[in-house]
């Protein structure tokens, strides 16, 4: 069976990373979580006080950022590294998710991810997920996954994740906090959230995790064997 790529893309908080970790699993996949990418550049960015308004400022942090993911074998899990440092945690903070999609908009950032995430694809046998994976990184993408789900689920599903982290959020901060990032992610100029064209819609509202990554599994065999 032939590699491919796997993209899936779609909105905050409909089980994506989920989702595109067990489906690399399941088929001995390296795995991409693209959003991690813009979350560690907006750590960074907020730690190193850059003006977002200064293309040329952000251009030079952008030259001082490396971002790797590494697994961790007592974990199991693939962690976020920004410069050599651990940033898995502090990446998923609220902090960094009111700020994550206003850093994600600026075009100097997407195409310094968009180079790096293209090279990590390159030899195919991958599973990435983001916001314009099967639009812009690889639109000749083998299999393209649009996933969807419906908001008061996502809102949910976000809350819990966050308190599975020990962090207490409100209902109504986590639901403000989707609001505001959907409208960035799909409104913006570079890149915006579409559905790719050719791509298969996963609506993950009254799917369990199993459900979604079995469906995905065998979307990707099929094609593994046709291409
Ligand atoms: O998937 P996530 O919630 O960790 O993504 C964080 C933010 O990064 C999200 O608000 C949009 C942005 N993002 C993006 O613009 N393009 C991607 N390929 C991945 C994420």
């Amino acid at each position: 069976m032939r590699k491919i790529i796997i993209a899936i893309d779609g909105y905050s908080a409909c089980g994506k990373s989920s989702t595109a970790k067990r489906v690399a699993a399941a088929l001995n996949y390296g795995y991409v979580d693209t959003g991690a990418m813009y979350r560690s550049v907006t750590l960074y960015f907020i730690e190193h006080y850059i003006d977002l308004t200064n293309p040329k400022s952000v251009s030079k942090a952008l030259d001082n950022i490396e971002i790797t993911f590494h697994h961790n074998e007592s974990t199991g899990q693939n962690e976020t590294f920004l410069n050599g440092l651990n940033v898995e945690a502090k990446i998923r903070d609220m902090e960094i998710s009111q700020k994550v999609s206003e850093v994600a908009a600026i075009r100097e950032v997407r195409l310094a991810m968009v180079k790096q995430q293209q090279k990590m694809g390159r030899s195919k046998g991958v599973v990435m997920d983001g916001r314009d994976i099967g639009s812009v990184v690889f639109p000749e993408a083998e299999l393209k996954i649009f996933m969807n789900a419906d908001f008061d689920v996502r809102a949910e599903r976000r809350q819990k994740e966050l308190f599975d982290k020990d962090q207490l959020v409100d209902l109504d901060v986590v639901k403000e906090n989707l609001r505001k990032r959907d409208r960035i992610d799909t409104t913006r100029e570079e890149s915006p959230l579409i559905r790719p064209e050719n791509s298969v819609e996963v609506d993950t509202t009254h799917m369990f995790l199993e459900e979604q990554v079995e469906h995905i599994v065998q979307l990707a065999t099929t094609k593994m064997v046709d291409s």
